[in-house]
């Protein structure tokens, strides 16, 4: 097969480690890989070239992408993409795996529909990557955890120097209309509070609950330092939910009491770059390595997606507090445990023979 690989929309570190491990994976199976660069309008223009183990053997440890990447709005355009479709078939393209967020997904779903592209015989598959975690039936997208990380380690740097003010932050992260980020590092950080868009709380009430968090640490005495996530889905810009808050403690304090300093600092693009972290590393190169296994199956139209492994519903019962998290029977959590150390459970065995697949790759 000759497979095509793009990156498209926003980058998310470990599109790279996709983008070798599917360039590595085809090798070794005696696939064509083929790099588009700068996502569907290098498609479109043809910008396409064979990729070699040596254009991928640094990529693993590099943010962003080497295939670079592009916002695309012509391919709503169903000529577009129809110009899409002949260049592939021009290369003599077998499958084509799109690495991207929502949109770029949506762009491999339109260019797939039989209903538009009639007997067209490219396979298409789609591997999540986005910073933002706003892709269903996923528990993560490629770039997530790396985002994540780089906004605990900015905020566990303002807190220093907010501690050592006595002052407030807001800080802003990335996300589009997604609050997924902004509430896991609020958590991760022990942030003072978070804005997200989900909560859909007006402006009122967000510089209300600002407000209320600052007076409640002031209560308590000690170190005044605050930070209070915010998600770049909230509509109210930062500057102006700052500007709203210092008026509104001005106002509650009834001007008596020391004035508080706020600050307000977006952390914008900065989220999206740097090294990927392990587990986005992992993400990446498991993602690329089954959708070109997929491809050598014949799939089309799916989406690799990252899910655990142990059915957990069935052994235990899914928390209402949190969806993510079972209570299992301590004692059928054990027994199962006796198995996967034992080598007996389906995990343990697939674990001890996944290398095997493996192999191949590595003797590249
Ligand atoms: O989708 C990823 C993302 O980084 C969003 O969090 C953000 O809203 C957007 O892309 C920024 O896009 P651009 O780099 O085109 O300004």
């Amino acid at each position: 097969m000759r497979v095509a690989m793009l990156t498209s929309g926003g980058d998310a570190p470990g599109m790279n480690a996709a983008i070798r491990a599917a360039t590595v994976v085809a090798l070794a199976l005696g696939h064509e890989p083929v790099g588009v660069r700068h996502g569907y309008r290098g498609l479109v223009d043809g910008e396409l070239a064979p990729l070699e183990l040596a254009d991928v053997s640094d990529a693993l440890r590099r943010g962003g992408t080497l295939l670079q990447s592009a916002r695309c709005p012509e391919f709503h355009d169903a000529e577009v993409r129809q110009q899409a479709r002949t260049v592939l078939t021009e290369h003599e393209v077998d499958g084509l795996i799109v690495i991207g967020g929502n949109g770029s997904l949506t762009g491999a779903s339109y260019m797939s529909d039989p209903a538009e592209a009639g007997e067209w015989p490219v396979q298409v598959m789609g591997i999540p990557a986005s910073i933002d975690n706003d892709i269903a039936l996923t528990s993560l997208s490629i770039g997530v955890d790396t985002a994540m990380n780089t906004i605990v380690e900015a905020c566990d740097k303002i807190a220093d120097t907010a501690s050592a003010h006595d002052r407030v932050f807001v800080v802003e992260v990335m996300g589009r209309d997604c609050g997924y980020l902004a509430m896991t590092s609020a958590i991760a950080s022990g942030a003072d509070m978070v804005l997200f868009p989900e909560a859909d709380r007006s402006e009122a009430e967000l510089v209300g609950a600002v407000a209320d968090s600052v007076l409640a640490v002031r209560k308590r005495g000690g170190v005044q330092k605050v930070i209070a996530i915010k998600a770049e889905g909230i509509e109210t810009p930062s500057e102006r939910l700052k500007e709203l808050v210092d008026a509104e403690l001005a106002e509650r304090s009834g001007g008596t009491a020391v004035p508080i300093e706020t600050r307000v600092t977006v952390l914008g693009h900065v989220v999206r770059g740097g090294r990927p972290s392990a587990f986005d590393r992992l993400l990446g190169s498991r993602m690329g390595n089954v959708a070109v296994r997929a491809l050598a199956d014949g799939a089309h139209r799916q989406m690799v997606a990252w899910q655990p492994p142990v059915d957990a519903g069935d052994l235990g019962v899914r928390s209402e507090h949190d969806p993510y998290c079972h209570l299992m029977p301590l004692d059928v959590a054990l027994e199962a445990t006796r198995q996967l150390l034992d080598g007996q459970s389906p995990l343990a065995r697939w674990r001890s023979t996944i290398f095997d697949d493996l192999q191949d790759v590595f003797l590249l």
